[in-house]
C-alpha cells in the first residue's frame, strides 16, 4: 500500500509534535504507526551509486520484495528517474506488479522458472527471464516456439555461490545451447557473489577468475557475449573491475551498505523510517511488572508509554528490553516484551508525553538516528533481513519528493 500522500518528515519541534497530533486530517499519517520512504533519499543514494560506475556501465534497481520493503512501484519509478535503467525482481507476481503500474523498464527475474505457464506469463508481461539450466532452457524454447514468440533471456552461471546457475566449468555448452535454440536471444551473462560483503576479498577474487575464464572460453567458442554482471552492492562499491555492464543494487539504493568497512566507497542515506504513536502513558509504581512475561519489573515510580507497533508489523520480538527508540530527539528505552500489536516505553524522563506523539523506531529525529544496521547487530542478523521484515499492515507513506 503507498498512500502518495505528501508529507514532510516529522521533527521534534513542537510544531511539528502539535501536527502529529491531528488524528483526523493529517492525510497518510492518519494511523497508529507507519513506514515513510524518503523518495529524495532514493534519488540521492542512486546518483551516488551511478558516479562510482563508468559511462558504459548501466545500473540495476534489485526492487525483489517489494523493493526490500520499502514499495516496489515508488522505489522503482523513482530509481529510474534517477538514472537506474535495469529492474530486478525475485518472481513473477513481483515483475507483473511494476508493469501494471506501467513501468517499461527492462524488468529481469532473478529467480528460476521452469513451467508452460510461467513462460507464458514472462513472455506476455514482457520479463526477461534467468536461464539456470540446459533444460530449463529447452523447456523456455519450446513453449515459446508454440508461442511463435522470441524472448531475451540471461544465462546464470554458478562461479561459487551454489545457489542458482549452471557451474562455470559447463558454461560454454551451456551457452552454446541458448545460443542455438530459436526464440531465445542471449541477452546478458551473469553470476552472483557469496562474499562480496567480507573485508576478505579472497572468495570474491577467485569467483571473478572463474567468471574471466568462462567467459574467455565462451569468446574463443565464438560467442560475443552481449552483456556481462557480476557486482550487487558490495561489490560495486568494493571494486570497479567487477562492474562490467551492469551492477544489480539493492541494498544500497536503500541507502544502507553490505559492510562497515564499505562505508567510505559512497555517501549513502537510509530511505527508510519507521514511526508509531503513543496510544496511552501510565505511571506504574516501583516493583511493577511490564507486558508478558514480567521481562522488565521497574525499579522506580515509571513513566509507561504504550506504542502502537508490534512483531505482527515486523519489530522482531528478540528486540524486546533491547532496544532504544528515539522520542523528541531524545533516546528512549523500550521495556518489557514487544507485543503482537503494540509494545512499551520507559519515559520517565520525557515530560508530560502525549497520546498521538510520534515516536521512531527506525530513522533520525534531531541529532540521532537508528539504522537497520543498528538493530540487526543487536538480533546478529543483518539489515536485509530488518528491511524486509515490516507488513503491509504498515502504511508507506512517501515523504520528501
Ligand atoms: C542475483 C542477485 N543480484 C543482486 C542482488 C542484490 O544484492 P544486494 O542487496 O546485496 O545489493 C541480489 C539480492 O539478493 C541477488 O539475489
Amino acid at each position: 500500500m503507498w498512500s502518495g500522500e505528501k508529507t514532510t518528515a516529522e521533527s521534534t519541534t513542537k510544531e511539528s509534535r502539535q501536527k502529529t497530533l491531528l488524528w483526523d486530517d493529517d492525510g497518510g499519517l492518519c494511523q497508529r504507526a507507519w513506514v515513510e520512504i524518503d523518495l529524495a533519499a532514493l534519488t540521492h543514494n542512486v546518483k551516488q551509486l551511478k558516479k562510482l560506475l563508468s559511462s558504459h556501465t548501466e545500473l540495476m534497481a534489485v526492487v525483489k520484495a517489494d523493493a526490500y520493503g520499502h514499495g516496489a512501484v515508488a522505489v522503482s519509478q523513482t530509481a529510474l528517474q534517477a538514472g537506474a535503467s535495469w529492474l530486478g525482481v525475485a518472481t513473477i507476481p513481483e515483475g507483473i506488479e511494476l508493469r501494471e503500474a506501467g513501468i517499461e523498464a527492462p524488468i529481469l527475474l532473478l529467480g528460476a522458472t521452469h513451467t508452460a505457464q510461467q513462460v507464458k506469463a514472462i513472455a506476455h508481461w514482457h520479463l526477461q527471464p534467468t536461464i539456470c539450466t540446459a533444460k530449463q532452457a529447452l523447456i523456455f524454447s519450446e513453449v515459446l516456439a508454440g508461442l511463435n514468440q522470441s524472448l531475451p533471456v540471461h544465462a546464470k552461471l554458478d562461479t561459487g555461490m551454489s545457489r542458482l546457475g549452471t557451474p562455470w566449468q559447463e558454461a560454454t555448452e551451456f551457452v552454446q545451447l541458448i545460443k542455438r535454440l530459436p526464440n531465445l536471444r542471449l541477452a546478458s551473462i551473469y553470476s552472483h557473489l557469496a562474499t562480496a560483503d567480507s573485508p576478505d576479498p579472497a572468495v570474491m577474487i577467485e569467483q571473478h577468475q572463474r567468471f574471466q575464464q568462462a567467459i574467455e572460453q565462451i569468446k574463443i567458442a565464438g560467442i560475443n557475449p552481449p552483456r556481462l554482471h557480476l557486482a550487487n552492492s558490495a561489490a560495486a562499491l568494493a571494486d570497479p573491475d567487477l562492474h562490467y555492464d551492469l551492477v544489480r543494487v539493492g541494498l544500497a539504493t536503500y541507502g544502507l551498505y553490505p559492510a562497515s568497512h564499505l562505508q567510505s566507497r559512497s555517501n549513502l542515506k537510509p530511505a527508510m523510517q519507521v514511526k508509531a504513536r503513543v496510544t496511552q502513558v501510565k505511571t506504574i509504581e516501583a516493583g511493577t511488572g511490564v507486558s508478558y512475561g514480567y521481562q522488565f519489573i521497574a525499579q522506580r515510580q515509571t513513566q509507561i508509554a504504550v506504542i502502537g507497533i508490534g512483531y505482527a508489523d515486523g519489530i522482531p520480538r528478540n528486540l524486546s528490553n533491547k532496544m532504544q527508540v528515539l522520542v523528541r530527539g531524545q533516546f528512549v528505552r523500550q521495556v518489557g516484551a514487544v507485543t503482537m500489536d503494540q509494545l512499551m516505553l520507559d519515559v520517565t524522563d520525557i515530560p508530560d508525553l502525549e497520546v498521538g506523539e510520534v515516536v521512531t523506531l527506525l530513522g533520525k529525529d534531531g541529532e540521532y538516528q537508528i539504522t537497520a544496521d543498528d538493530w540487526a547487530a543487536t538480533l546478529g542478523t543483518i539489515s536485509w533481513e530488518i528491511l524486509c521484515a515490516f507488513k503491509h499492515r504498515l502504511p508507506r507513506v512517501a515523504v520528501n519528493y
